[in-house]
This record gives C-alpha cells, sequence and structure tokens, in this order.
C-alpha cells in the first residue's frame, strides 16, 4: 500500500489541460476572483508567493491588478508546460516564475514575499499545520488560503473520494482533508496575522494581514 500521493499522477497534464481551457473560457473561479477582489487595489509593485499554483492563473491576474511579480510553487510538474503557455499568453513571461519543489520541504530557499496565496492546496494535505507555518514563514504582509468549509456536502465527498481512491490507480495514496478551521485560523493569527476577509461560499476564503 502506497502512504503518499503522487502528485503528479493526481494533478497530471489532462487536469492542466482542462484548468487551462476552463480559465481561458471562464476565467477565475469564483474562490479565486474574490481574493483578486480584495487585494487588487492594494498590492501596487508588492511580490506574489502562489503555492500549490496548479496553472498559475491566480497569482497571474495579481500581476495584471498590478503586483510587481509571482512565483509560482507546483509540487506536480505536470502543469509546467501550460503554465508556461498561460504565462506566454498573458504577456507576463517577465514578471511570473515558476518552480517545481514541495513547499513544505524546501520553503527555506525561498524568500519572503509580500503576499504568499494559497487556493485549495490544503484539502490535499494531511501535513496541513506544517504548510499553514512554511506559508506564513515567507508571508510579509498578506497570506490568503481558501479551503473546504466543514458542510455536510464536503464529508460526504471526502468519504466517498477517499473510500474509491484506493480502487483507482491514479488517485491511489490521494486523500481528501477538511482540517478544523479553528486550528487554521489559531495557526496563523499565532504568527502575527488578523483576518481582514472571511467569506464562506462552498469554499472558505480566508485573507489575513501582518498587524
Ligand atoms: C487542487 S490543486 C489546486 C491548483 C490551483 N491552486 C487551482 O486552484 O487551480 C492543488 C495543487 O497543490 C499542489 N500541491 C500539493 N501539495 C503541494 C506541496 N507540498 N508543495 C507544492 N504544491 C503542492 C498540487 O500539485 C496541485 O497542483
Amino acid at each position: 500500500m502506497e502512504c503518499c500521493a503522487n502528485y503528479d499522477r493526481v494533478f497530471d497534464q489532462k487536469q492542466a489541460k482542462k484548468d487551462l481551457k476552463r480559465y481561458r473560457k471562464r476565467g477565475l473561479r469564483k474562490s479565486s476572483q474574490q481574493i483578486v477582489d480584495y487585494l487588487g487595489d492594494k498590492i501596487g509593485g508588492m511580490t506574489v508567493l502562489e503555492i500549490g499554483s496548479g496553472v498559475g492563473y491566480l497569482g497571474m491576474e495579481l500581476v495584471k491588478k498590478g503586483a510587481k511579480s509571482a512565483l509560482e510553487i507546483d509540487i506536480s510538474y505536470a502543469y509546467l508546460e501550460r503554465a508556461k503557455v498561460l504565462r506566454h499568453e498573458l504577456n507576463l513571461d517577465d514578471a511570473v516564475e515558476f518552480r517545481t519543489m514541495d513547499f513544505i520541504q524546501h520553503y527555506g530557499n525561498l524568500s519572503d514575499h509580500d503576499i504568499v496565496v494559497s487556493d485549495k492546496v490544503i484539502c490535499c494535505l494531511p501535513n496541513f499545520k506544517e504548510f499553514i507555518e512554511a506559508g506564513t514563514a515567507r508571508a510579509k504582509h498578506y497570506y490568503a488560503i481558501v479551503y473546504p468549509r466543514d458542510l455536510r456536502l464536503w464529508k460526504m465527498f471526502g468519504v466517498v473520494l477517499n473510500w474509491s481512491a484506493q480502487f483507482l490507480k491514479k488517485y491511489k495514496g490521494f486523500n481528501f482533508f477538511i482540517h478544523p478551521h479553528k486550528d487554521i485560523h489559531e495557526l496563523i493569527t499565532q504568527k502575527g496575522f488578523e483576518k481582514v476577509l472571511d467569506r464562506k461560499g462552498v469554499w472558505q476564503i480566508s485573507i489575513y494581514e501582518k498587524k
């Protein structure tokens, strides 16, 4: 039995192609758009670090809104090709960089950024505490995070997904997690941040600012 997800297999080229196609057709998902709407007029000249960036559209949209640059980090190599295509399409070749790495393992090699964003990533990770500690350690001004609400719908989805994952080669070792909201909030505020945006849809969208 495998102990850990193979992210290249779960977040593969097919998924990257699908994500890019959706973005081209419909733009950002509502959760990501709310981050851009909140930060949009505050981020002139700031640097962005996006963790678990996938194709990277959130970080790129923040640059389009005035951020100076974005560093897009993802553990899966499969996204890189499509991310480069999108960067070129949006004319952001000089402002957006990609790095394929496990953020939790290697965040110590990165410099601090004004804004750290992470959209629908901790739901893929058992070790959310390490992930948040690493992310807040790199954030100078804002830390924005999107994660599943503590809803019956998500709990049922999680049970079905986690049960069926064991039978599907692609998802073997992968789990969907709903982490306790209280713990997430405490971890972030303990690092000197205060919540400035709290939006609840299907996803929880939280933005914190350094005090
Ligand atoms: C559900 S996808 C979300 C992608 C993108 N944020 C979006 O909203 O389209 C989660 C992403 O997190 C990445 N990821 C998971 N663990 C990671 C880690 N430890 N370091 C960097 N990326 C990670 C996965 O490879 C995947 O691309």
